[in-house]
């Protein structure tokens, strides 16, 4: 709400986007890379930024050794949704996701497009195919 209210003062919008935990990623092979130091235990998802993809990927930390990634697109027409905290929401016709990419509420009936994850001792790989 704070956000919203604040459309049009530019500190307000910082504070937004910096809430959003945005990362930038390089692709390595079949895999998007994100440093597991990203998370803690008052952060537990970062979007994912890289420049060869079109839409960020909302990554959730489900438990210290398993995440969720999930395609930032809507399933409706296509519009770049919002994370707010565990919920993702679609600005051009209000549809809302979960934290693993399920509708919760429409006009989108189709999940979100969903990416295997596995970790090693620094990263957590996202598999992009
Ligand atoms: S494009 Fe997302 S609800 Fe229509």
């Amino acid at each position: 709400m704070a956000c919203i209210a604040g459309l049009g003062v530019a500190s307000l919008l910082q504070s937004c986007t910096s809430s959003q935990y945005v990362t930038k990623s390089e692709i390595e092979g079949e895999y998007l890379k994100v440093l597991l130091t990203e998370f803690s235990a008052n952060k537990k998802y970062v979007l994912v930024r890289a420049e060869q993809l079109n839409f960020p990927i909302y990554l959730y930390q489900v438990t210290p050794t398993e995440y969720s990634a999930v395609w930032m697109e809507c399933t409706h027409q296509g519009a770049e949704l919002s994370a707010h905290g565990e919920v993702l929401t679609c600005p051009a016709h209000g549809s809302e996701f979960d934290k693993t990419g399920q509708v919760m509420q429409g006009p989108a009936q189709s999940n979100l497009r969903k990416f295997k994850t596995k970790t090693d001792s620094q990263y957590v790989l996202i598999h992009l195919s």
